[in-house]
């Protein structure tokens, strides 16, 4: 139902009740007024009976005065008869025209009532006209004994009487009625009562209960829609529980509702979209800090490629000019010497030989470096069984021995250790490890070769009893012309663990110094299937 028809509904309750109560008090003033006018009729009936009564007794006292004081006040009851008359014919032709125009039968039978005891009073008064008259003419004649006896016989026990009890009767009815109507009246004041208070009740109660249909019609559903419309606003998508019935309030919670689902699905559309643009944000961004991680990993190998080679181009020149410096120094001296002997020539010349033989491994060392980095070592890989290229590590290390009270043991597995390898250059990798150990170790001293083969890796250790690596050393000495404290007894230009390094891993395996007490311990690891190919220098 339509609010303007609820509210019509509801203030035409209202309207009817009032209408009720209007009418029930009409009612009551009407019924009211009827008592009062009732009322009022029986205090006039009363009013005139007592007249009447009045008129009557003195009627009677002025016949009986015809005895006393004579014929002189004969005028006095005649008058007094006529009055008594005219007021009964008065008083009857009154009720008769009430009677003609009562409202009600009640009223009508009570008048006629009336109207008979009037009749019957007008009767007996006419006839005790009659009686006074004919007293009055014997006692005009003197018979004033037979006239006493009339008035005694017929007016003093008769007609007087019967007057007198025939308006006490008439007094009776009309006092009875007063009292019903006092009777009534009091009814009809208890029953205004009773219904002004049932009015309070019933007006506030349905004040009330109007006020509470129309909060529960009305002022909920909107406050409900407010909410919800204060909570949209603040961006918490609420929606009101659409009022009962079919009515605007309904239909504006229910397109509400509609509109509150609308924004909720575009709302989780957003969200969704907003966590799927902030995955993929995330992702950019790992992906852009991983780049610049990348980027600045490669800028700070190129910054540091750039100072290795800018150390490496000073190192070299200075590798190469101070045996150079040495070389034509020695040969300057011996040519500015006319009285050198063939003896100190022999030995400037072995000098210089030695010094040029050191330049000569440099320039090989550094050649192999740049073909390194060019990608021009080849490399030959073949099944290589470790202990053959042990024993031709072992030929090598002879001619390294020749000048040094050094020994040399293998320990090495009977069965045959395989791998994937490049003998020559694996072999090259090992006497480059194994030329440090002979130089550093001590006179008198051993070197030892450990072969093992454990847990899927081959391992190589060489170790000797010289003085070590520090621990700022065991850190560094894979950096091209890094050079320890300990020169060894064959100085060198710090070029071969960064050369058998990365020999080593061009086989898939590795170089690690392992610092013992005392000596050095320097551990090779190798893959059994080794590596397939060469690739440039990276380090
Ligand atoms: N067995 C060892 N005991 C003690 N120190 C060593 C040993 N092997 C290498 N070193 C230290 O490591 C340094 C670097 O060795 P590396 O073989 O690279 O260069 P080098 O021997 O000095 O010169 P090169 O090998 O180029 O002739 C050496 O200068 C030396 O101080
Ligand atoms: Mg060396």
């Amino acid at each position: 139902m339509k609010i303007r028809n609820k509210l019509l509904v509801s203030h035409g309750a209202l309207a009817v009740c009032v209408a009720v109560i209007c009418a029930f008090m009409l009612v009551a003033l009407e019924t009211t007024d009827r008592n009062r006018r009732r009322m009022a009729d029986s205090y006039e009936s009363l009013r005139q009976l007592n007249e009447l009564n009045s008129d009557s007794n003195r009627m009677a006292e002025q016949i009986s005065e015809l005895l006393s004081i004579g014929l002189s006040n004969r005028r006095e009851v005649t008058e007094v008869s006529r009055t008594l008359l005219a007021r009964l014919e008065g008083v009857r032709d009154q009720l008769r025209d009430d009677i003609a125009t009562a409202a009600s039968d009640a009223a009508r039978q009570r008048d006629a009532e009336m109207l008979e005891w009037i009749e019957v009073i007008l009767d007996r008064t006419v006839r005790l006209a009659d009686i006074g008259t004919r007293m009055a003419d014997l006692v005009a004649d003197g018979r004033i004994e037979e006239a006493r006896r009339i008035y005694v016989v017929q007016v003093e026990d008769g007609l007087d009487d019967e007057i007198s009890d025939l308006l006490r009767s008439a007094t009776a009815a009309d006092e009875a009625r007063v009292l019903d109507a006092i009777d009534r009246w009091d009814r009809q004041t208890e029953l205004l009562r009773a219904l002004a208070i049932s009015t309070v009740v019933l007006g506030t109660g349905l004040a009330v209960g109007a006020a509470l249909v129309m909060d529960r019609l009305v002022s909920r559903p909107i406050e409900a829609l407010a909410r919800a419309v204060d909570d949209l606003g603040q961006g918490r998508v609420t929606r009101p529980r659409p009022a009962p019935g079919g009515d605007e309030l309904g239909r504006l919670a229910t397109r509400f509702d509609q509109m509150a689902r609308a924004i909720a699905r575009q709302q989780g559309d957003l969200r969704t979209a907003r966590d799927s643009l902030m995955v993929q944000v995330a992702e950019r961004t790992a992906s852009l800090s991983q780049r610049t991680s990348q980027l600045e990993a490669a800028n700070a190998r190129l910054t540091r490629l750039n100072d290795t080679r800018t150390q490496f181009f000073a190192d070299v020149s200075h590798e190469l000019r101070t045996p150079l410096t040495a070389i034509r120094g020695q040969a300057e001296v011996a040519l500015r010497q006319p009285q050198a002997t063939v003896a100190d020539l022999r030995q400037t010349l072995s000098q210089i030989t030695r010094r040029s033989g050191q330049m000569g491994r440099l320039v090989d060392d550094l050649l192999f470096l740049a073909r390194s980095e060019a990608g021009a070592i080849a490399f030959a890989f073949r099944d290589t069984m470790m202990q053959e290229v042990l024993a031709e590590v072992m030929m090598d290390a002879a001619l390294l021995t020749r000048q040094r009270d050094v020994t040399i043991s293998v320990t090495q597995p009977s069965g045959p250790i395989v791998l994937r390898a490049d003998p020559d250059r694996l072999r090259q990798a090992i006497v480059i490890v194994l030329d440090n150990a002979i130089s550093h170790a001590p006179d008198g001293t051993a070197v030892t070769l450990d072969l093992d083969e454990a847990g899927g890796r081959i391992r190589l250790a060489v170790s000797d009893r010289g003085p070590g690596f520090t621990e700022d050393e065991a850190a560094r000495v894979f950096e091209r012309f890094y050079r320890g404290h300990s020169r060894g007894a064959r100085g060198g230009a710090g070029l071969g663990l960064p050369i058998a390094r990365w020999l080593l891993e061009q086989h898939g395996g590795a170089i690690a110094i392992a610092r013992t007490e005392p000596g050095a311990r320097v551990e090779i690891t190798l893959p059994p299937g080794g590596a397939q190919g060469g690739a440039a220098w990276t380090s």
